[in-house]
């Protein structure tokens, strides 16, 4: 199971697996128990049994548990979470007239905090009009684009991903529940096979550090198990909020593969499935990382 890359970055003895009925489950590295209550009223879901056959996890776990105290301690408290001033900024941009057609997010949506709940929780989702699997991101510039007749935004860009937190925060305590089966099962697929595939020079899969290693140490790093309930995250290393294909394209590029563009329907399909290894787990963003 192991190769001679992997024991290169980890410098680790063997990793030792087990079956539970069909499907094998990788030794855990368990997190320290905590609780993530936010603002001492909420508590999330940090830690689920996923449905079989989705993954090779036991438990999935909120990367929450795997961070320092003091982080945990950041995330828990919204006057503390840096990532929260940019939802508030998100508001601005939500009732702001822009486009040929005069036209707000509120002309159509009103306030997020009637329109948009459950709505992270449930994306990426199959989109009817679209044909396609879309993301939230996909959707706020379908609005944009053929709805107000303004500019679409950058998908990685702050007024995406501002907005998508603003979004997000209205599912926060909700669980996780992607639909992978239906018109999304074959992207659904696509992106589980990109999930376990190895790829780059150090011929590594997500699976071989998010699976097979979370808990571990790389570099100064615990990994966690690469989970995206907690998206958009706000990085302590760059001091803003960050998306998930950004996310991606960074772990991809640390295998020194090749990487994909972000909103590329690849990347689309690669969110559903790690998406769907999380259900279960209560969408908590945006969540505070290193
Ligand atoms: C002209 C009306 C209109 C405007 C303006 C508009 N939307 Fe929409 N939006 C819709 C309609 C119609 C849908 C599809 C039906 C639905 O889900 O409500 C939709 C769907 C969505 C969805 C998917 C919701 C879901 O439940 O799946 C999101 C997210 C969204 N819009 C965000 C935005 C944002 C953010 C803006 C502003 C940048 C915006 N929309 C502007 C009409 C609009
Ligand atoms: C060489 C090891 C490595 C590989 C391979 C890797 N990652 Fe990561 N990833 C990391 C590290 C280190 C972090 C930061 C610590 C953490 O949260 O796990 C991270 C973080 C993440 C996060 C953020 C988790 C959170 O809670 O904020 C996601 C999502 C993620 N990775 C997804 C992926 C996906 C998808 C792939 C495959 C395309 C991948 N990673 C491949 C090392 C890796």
């Amino acid at each position: 199971m192991k190769n001679k890359s992997l024991n290169g970055v980890f410098g680790l003895v063997a990793v030792t697996t087990f079956a539970i009925g069909t499907v094998s489950v990788w030794a855990e590295t368990a997190p320290k128990p905590a609780k993530l209550v936010v603002n001492d009223e909420s508590e999330m879901v940090t830690e689920v049994k996923p449905a079989e056959g989705i993954s090779h996890l036991a438990t999935a776990y909120d990367g929450w548990r795997f961070r320092a105290s003091e982080t945990q301690a950041v995330q828990s408290d919204d006057f503390e979470n840096p990532g929260m001033i940019f939802v508030e900024q998100a508001l601005d941009n939500w009732n702001k007239v822009d486009g040929t057609e005069g036209k707000s997010c509120a002309s159509c949506h009103g306030a997020p905090e009637e329109s948009m709940v459950g709505v992270r929780a449930s994306y990426p989702k199959w989109d009817e009009t679209m044909g396609k699997v879309a993301t939230i991101e996909m959707e706020i510039n379908n609005c944009r684009t053929t709805r107000m007749g303004a500019e679409p935004w950058k998908y990685t860009g702050g007024e995406m991903t501002t907005m998508n937190a603003l979004i997000s925060v209205q599912s926060r305590g909700m669980p996780v529940n992607v639909a992978i089966d239906g018109p999304a099962q074959s992207a659904w697929e696509h992106g589980k096979e990109m999930y376990y595939t190895r790829t780059g020079e150090l011929e590594l899969s997500c699976a071989s550090c998010h699976e097979q290693h979370y808990g571990d140490k790389i570099r100064a790093e615990t990994l966690s198990q690469g989970q995206i309930n907690g998206f958009p995250s706000y990085r302590l290393k760059n001091g803003k909020l960050n998306s998930i294909h950004a996310r991606f394209k960074g772990c991809v590029r640390d295998t020194r593969a090749e990487t994909y563009k972000p909103g590329s329907q690849d990347f689309v399909d690669l969110e559903l499935y790690v998406a769907s290894r999380g259900n279960g787990l209560s969408v908590s963003g945006p969540s505070v990382r290193n």
